[in-house]
């Protein structure tokens, strides 16, 4: 029996996130945005599925997260919600729909949980952000935080390359992570930071942190599930694990299904009627 098969089908809580951090018991989390990819993905026993802004890459073909807006997140949401019986759903709060603006930070999340039914909301940033992270949290609505490489800020930084190499900035990244758990944050992603200054925020906090490139001293890990899966091509940076290679499988199939057709061997007179 595989790993999955035996963990109970029990639903994942924000509480039991802070649980699993106690006991040491490693956070398997990834990205959905979609009914077919969520079910496969929550059948299989993630722990967190993540209706990442990465959408705007993944599914729209965007450079950047930047253009997904708040209605595309929630039918997003929406389609994931509908197929998850057990992990945990959070919804990323897009560009444009917090920073700034506390009062229409509180809005857009207050949108996100009464119109997909996710379990919560994620947000880029720090101690800039602490206001409308103060104001969600006042409405009992869940956040993860996100600090380290903060795609929605890509045109400050200029670079997807890892974050927080210099003191000043991974004493920050330090600072902010304490900032958003003072704050009431259940967890938060550490993404494309060294693996040692991840460990060092890990064992700083209390609430759980996940990783991506930053190694493996953070409480959980998370993907975007078309990278591991191998569905995007054209990506392959050193953190990212490729557990199938499904661009040239699926590409394979549809070249084998149009020489098929062209030579009328599709269908046959068993796929008839
Ligand atoms: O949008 C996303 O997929 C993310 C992960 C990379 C953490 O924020």
């Amino acid at each position: 029996m595989s790993a999955a098969n035996q963990i109970a089908p029990k639903k994942v809580t924000t509480y039991s996130f802070g649980e699993m951090k106690q006991r040491g018991e490693k956070i398997a989390m990834l990205t959905s945005y979609d009914y077919s990819m969520a079910r496969i993905v929550d059948g299989a026993g993630i722990d967190a599925i993540l209706v990442g802004d990465s959408a705007s890459n993944v599914m729209a073909g965007f450079d950047t997260t930047l253009p997904i807006t708040l209605d595309q997140m929630i039918y997003h949401a929406q389609s994931v919600k509908r197929a998850v019986s057990r992990a945990l759903v959070v919804v990323d709060l897009p560009f444009g729909t917090y920073q700034g603006n506390s009062k229409l930070a509180l809005a857009s999340a207050i949108r996100i949980m009464k119109e997909t039914g996710a379990d919560a909301i994620k947000i880029e940033g720090g101690e800039e952000i602490l206001e409308s992270v103060e104001r969600i949290l006042s409405a009992g609505i869940p956040i993860m935080g996100h600090l380290g490489l903060t795609p929605q800020s890509i045109h400050k930084f200029g670079t997807y390359t890892v974050r927080a190499k210099e003191e000043a900035e991974a004493e920050k990244l330090v600072k902010d992570a304490h900032i958003l758990e003072k704050a009431g944050c259940f967890a938060v992603v550490l993404e494309k930071i060294p693996a040692a200054l991840a460990t060092r925020v890990t064992k700083e906090l209390s609430i759980p942190t996940i990783g991506i490139g930053a190694g493996n001293g953070t409480d959980g890990q998370v993907l975007v599930a078309h990278d591991m899966l191998g569905i995007t091509n054209g990506f392959s940076p050193r953190f990212l694990r490729r557990y199938l290679h499904l661009y040239d499988d699926i590409s394979n199939a549809i070249s084998s299904y149009v020489d098929d057709v062209k030579n009328v061997d599709f269908p046959n007179e068993k796929e008839q009627y």
